[in-house]
């Protein structure tokens, strides 16, 4: 038990209320998760407060697709949420919404200090409008082509083809991806948060002195000295009606934007749990507060986390945050994850497939305290969890308890049997003591958040446990009539039994289900903590049940290929028109078909095209006499060397577009979705280069 009870409030950041949890949100709520049942255990007091990020205009735009009202949407997905997160065994104190009455009371009352503050300003903006849906449009709701590289159907805010950031003024060609129509540019009065206020005092709290306790990690801290180099801007913090959130305060028809509620859910989710336990929220929330308070964040919300948030809770008199913890991101097998791979797997397709604390083993095998990105590797998964988890750590228990089940009626020899000199085992002992020895760098390493040095530091004592085991050969005892063969028979399983319970304490805060089931076995109910770690066990153990089985690789397989059929038809549920298939465009006449000139082409040479990842470069043959220069966004599916020789079709009297890396002088025709599932054309053999298609 630690000298000081602390009094702990966590957070993890809240999911959008627009989709479903996926992996790559999970490494985060482990991540956290593990933190705080690790304090608990250590006997600190420590709450974990977690909501659904309600608002904005995708929970809108999407509940108005489902034929729903926003409010019924955001109800199921919190109970879709709710019950992958339980089944994770992430266990928040409380899970709420921001759409609730403490968040609304609580957000119009730190506007209303900033505002008495002077730190909100108000000016009129130039803001694309779509005059058929009559809302103004979010830059991802803006579609075009790249102002830069000329890709077509890129988004208002960045280009996936060339990497380009940009406003959605600078697109060309532009139209609303809600309703195909021609963006025009209309003012409207916004509200503005001055941060600028705050960078005296957040520079203060984000470089303190020398001794003085860090609010962020060193990496972050260097990030954020590149947005103070580059000034602090207004933040926009309203948005027009139609809106999905909180109303301004006397300013009918405007909305706080999502983000300013957010992190104010943190708040109000608190809130709410301390009316049902007795807790006092000033006590956690007020500016002199003595409690600790913990944001576990991706890094891609660190501009939120690290300047918006600690200077709005300054201006409105709040306590700042004791650290924020960033995270990185998930790649899968060393890739982005990918509908088309079946790399973007949920939760409930990941739960319907595997053990979840296979992953949370796995996450925390890979967590440490940097901002670094963490890589799922499915061999690496099931190498570690076969071989490390189930093959050292559950092999112990599996070894030892037949024995002593068996021939001692399940109970370990006494302790200070144990130290008998007549068996001679004095130097075994060490084993125990070494495990005990421990305790420090475990406890510093979850403390850290560096669960990868726990993994590792267990993962080491079960292999010299087991070293142990083989070294004294059971089995060979087992068959001597010599009682003191016997008796050393006793001592080597119990002492193979106790290090089986003290590996399972420190491992309990990631794998917290198998632990119960450990308790059960070793009849150790509320025993396996840390305030219990040096008693030896005096209760006979439960005949031996299967603790955890080995992956089957077929489940990966099977979940991965489930992944792709739910994106199907995730697909088709969002997109009314029937069948599953875009919605045919409008019609045309013959003579407008005839405008266009299709011509059957052989790729002559393929190749990449430096700084672009989704283009390949073609030299085609038309039978011009000279050759064309292409570009076609179907790296993704196609190795070059697979398509040098073979006929496809191309669209001829294309006007040439000028690309960064150089022109394109047609467009080469393909099917698919994207990804990996892109298919060119290929014409029946007989067609020669040149031919017209009609
Ligand atoms: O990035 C996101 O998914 C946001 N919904 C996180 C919000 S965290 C907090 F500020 F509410
Ligand atoms: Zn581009």
């Amino acid at each position: 038990m630690p000298d000081n009870k602390r009094k702990i409030l966590v957070t993890s950041a809240l999911p959008y209320a627009n989709g479903p949890i996926h992996l790559g949100h999970l490494v985060e709520y482990i991540q956290t998760d593990i933190w705080v049942r690790f304090q608990k255990l250590h006997g600190h007091e420590c709450w974990y407060v977690c909501a659904d990020d309600t608002h904005g205009t995708p929970v809108m735009l999407r509940a108005q697709q489902e034929g729903v009202t926003p409010e019924q949407l955001i109800t199921r997905m919190h109970a879709e949420h709710a019950s992958d997160f339980a089944d994770f065994g992430v266990a928040f104190d409380n899970y709420y919404s921001t759409h609730s009455p403490e968040n609304r009371e609580l957000a119009a009352l730190i506007y209303k200090k900033l505002q008495a503050g002077g730190h909100i300003a108000k000016r009129t903006i130039k803001q694309a409008y779509d005059p058929v849906k009559q809302m103004f449009l979010p830059d991802r709701f803006i579609k075009g082509e790249c102002p830069r590289c000329g890709a077509p159907d890129q988004y208002g805010d960045s280009c996936e083809v060339c990497g380009a950031t940009y406003s959605p003024t600078e697109l060309k060609n532009a139209v609303s991806a809600l309703s195909g129509a021609k963006p025009v540019e209309k003012e409207s009065e916004h509200y503005f948060f001055k941060l600028g206020d705050f960078e005296e005092s957040l520079k203060k709290w984000l470089f303190p002195e020398i001794t003085a306790p860090r609010h962020v990690q060193p990496e972050v801290a260097n990030k954020l000295d590149e947005w103070f180099n580059a000034g602090l801007q207004d933040w926009d913090i309203s948005r027009d009606a139609p809106y999905f959130g909180f109303e301004i305060p006397d300013a009918p028809g405007k909305y706080f934007y999502v983000w300013l509620d957010a992190p104010i859910g943190y708040m109000a989710s608190f809130k709410n749990l301390c009316a049902a336990k007795g807790l006092n929220f000033d006590e956690f929330w007020g500016k002199d507060s003595k409690t600790e308070l913990y944001h576990f964040i991706g890094k891609d919300i660190l501009y939120f986390h690290a300047l918006f948030w600690p200077a709005m809770l300054e201006g409105a008199g709040f306590r700042k945050p004791s650290a924020v913890f960033a995270h990185g991101f998930l790649t899968v097998n060393g890739q982005k994850m990918s509908k088309s791979r079946g790399t973007f797997i949920t939760a409930r397709t990941y739960l319907d497939h595997l053990n979840p604390e296979y992953l949370r083993y796995y996450f925390a095998a890979k967590l440490g305290p940097r901002v670094e990105d963490i890589d799922l590797s499915f061999e690496d998964f099931v190498a570690r969890i076969n071989s490390d988890l189930v093959g050292k750590y559950v092999n112990i228990a599996s070894r030892a308890a037949g024995f002593l089940t068996k021939r001692f009626q399940g109970r370990l020899i006494e302790e200070r049997e144990l130290m008998a000199e007549d068996t001679h085992i004095s130097s075994d002992m060490a084993l125990e003591q070494r495990l005990y020895a421990e305790e420090n760098a475990i406890l510093a390493a979850y403390a850290e958040r560096d669960y990868g040095r726990v993994v590792r530091e267990v993962m080491r004592l079960a292999d010299q446990v087991n070293q142990y085991f083989d070294r004294n050969k059971p089995w060979e005892l087992a068959k001597s009539s010599d009682p003191l063969l016997e008796k050393r028979l006793h001592q080597v399983c119990s002492e193979c039994i106790n290090a089986f319970r003290v590996l399972t304490i420190y491992l309990r805060p990631i794998m917290p289900r198998l632990a119960d089931k450990v308790a059960d076995f070793l009849n150790l109910q509320g025993e396996l903590d840390w305030a219990h770690l040096n008693r030896y066990p005096t209760k006979p153990i439960k005949e031996y049940q299967h603790l955890l089985t080995r992956v089957d690789p077929k489940a990966i397989e099977a979940m991965l290929s489930a992944s792709k059929e739910s994106l199907k038809m995730t697909t088709t549920e969002t997109t009314p028109a029937a069948a599953g298939i875009e919605p045919i465009k409008p019609e045309i006449t013959i003579d407008d078909f005839g405008k266009l000139d299709l011509r059957i082409a052989r790729i002559v040479k393929a190749g990449y095209v430096e700084g672009a990842d989704k283009l390949l470069q073609l030299t085609v043959d038309l039978g011009e006499g000279k050759t064309r220069n292409v570009f076609a966004g179907i790296r993704s599916a196609y190795e070059p060397a697979a398509l040098e020789g073979r006929l496809t079709v191309v669209v001829a009297n294309l006007a040439p577009r000028k690309m960064k890396f150089g022109l394109s002088e047609g467009m080469v025709l393909a099917a698919g979705p994207g990804g990996k599932d892109l298919w060119i054309l290929s014409p029946d053999t007989g067609a020669q280069p040149g031919m017209r298609v009609k």
